[in-house]
């Protein structure tokens, strides 16, 4: 899939934007604050259906305005589509598919796919398994609406478990009351469970092959994952840990405690990874999860890099740019990398673009 074009009122520093984009690539070059990210970031509101900085849409709205608005038209196994947000300063946002109007968020899910990489993107293998665990629902959510409603729903059962198991262990009470919640996360545990199985079946060696593309063979990544419990195994796992969770508030098993290990030749990197180590692996999970996204919605998904050219060397740089050239790459940058694919560069100031030739 391929996006056309990307329109913007009102939206951070923009007031108005009409940028076509290159099937390829389109460089967006400029100096700090400019504006750069914002516009990866409204394109990433439009696949993941929330901005990836902040979870208070009224930020995006510009300083002063009422509303902000953004349109994307992509093309889709060759069929035009068109995304609309409108998001107001107050209220919720509302979303459109092709002029229809769009009531859950979970029904735009799959329509545009893009993978964003930026400099924060190093927590996923400096930080604790939370940031691991975002990266498989972000990348899940986005092929399909089955796994973002199993995920609402593991999600709102298990802080309704929570809330109940400190009631019961404030006040007392029966602690059958716990059935209704831990079969709802039974249920929804299974699905999330098997996809992300499925995704890291994928994404191992995948990662692992694109680690040895950009470290050059010398260095050999392992990712594994480590699910809890989910389903049947679940559901008893619950039962018999009742009177430790309610002392503790918090439930103890299912795949809100899943993680997977990288390491690096047998070390495991979040301790014992050096910086640049951190920063390659933290790269090929991301390729992976570009190609893992291609392989499960049979579409190549759209590429969002972000300020992460200056931090690679010559060389990784023109190992990255070879590995995503086929996919339609919009790329932020404060200087012109030397080594880059061809497309189209535009200058960014102050919330305005301007072609350079
Ligand atoms: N709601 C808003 N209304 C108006 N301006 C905003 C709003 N939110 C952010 N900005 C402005 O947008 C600019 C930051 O944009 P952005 O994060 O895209 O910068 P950037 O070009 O990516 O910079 P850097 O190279 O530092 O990452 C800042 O000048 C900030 O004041
Ligand atoms: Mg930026």
């Amino acid at each position: 899939m391929h996006i056309r074009s990307l329109k913007l009122a009102n939206y951070r520093n923009y007031e108005a934007l009409e940028l076509p984009l290159d099937e390829r690539l389109t460089v967006l070059l400029g100096e700090n604050a400019q504006g750069k990210t914002n516009v990866l970031e409204s394109i990433y509101l439009c696949a993941a259906g929330r901005s990836h900085r902040t979870v208070h849409d009224g930020e995006l709205v510009r300083f002063g305005a009422e509303a902000a608005y953004v349109r994307v038209d992509l093309v889709r196994a060759g069929i035009s589509r068109r995304i609309e947000f409108r998001l107001p300063r107050a209220g919720r946002k509302q979303a459109r598919l092709d002029g229809a109007p769009i009531s859950r968020m979970g029904d735009l899910m799959g329509c545009l796919n893009a993978v964003l990489f930026s400099p924060g993107e190093l927590s996923l293998v400096k930080e604790g398994p939370g940031v691991r665990r975002r990266y498989l629902d972000i990348l899940l959510c986005q092929t399909g609406g089955a796994y973002f409603y199993a995920l609402a729903a593991y999600q709102k059962a298990l802080a309704q478990r929570n809330a109940l198991l400190k009631e019961l262990a404030q006040k007392g009470g029966d602690s059958a009351q716990l059935d209704v919640w831990e079969e709802q996360l039974e249920r929804a545990s299974g699905p999330l469970s098997a996809a992300r199985k499925e995704a890291m079946d994928f994404i191992a060696p995948m990662a692992a092959r694109m680690h040895g593309a950009i470290s050059s063979g010398r260095e050999e990544l392992a990712v594994s994952y480590r699910p809890d419990l989910s389903g049947p195994a679940l559901r008893q796992a619950l039962l018999d840990v009742r009177r430790e969770d309610i002392r503790r508030g918090a439930t103890s098993h299912g795949p809100h405690r899943d993680d997977f290990l990288i390491s690096i030749n047998g070390a495991e990197l979040r301790s014992f990874g050096s910086q640049g180590q951190q920063r390659t692996a933290a790269l090929a999970l991301k390729l992976a999860e570009l190609f893992c996204m291609e392989e499960r919605v049979g579409e190549k998904p759209v590429l969002l890099l972000d300020d992460v050219l200056s931090e690679l060397d010559e060389t990784r740089q023109g190992l990255l740019m070879e590995a995503v050239a086929p996919f339609q790459t919009i790329l932020t940058c404060t200087a012109l990398p030397r080594r880059r694919n061809t497309g189209a560069v535009f200058q960014v100031k102050n919330g305005s673009l301007s072609p350079r030739f």
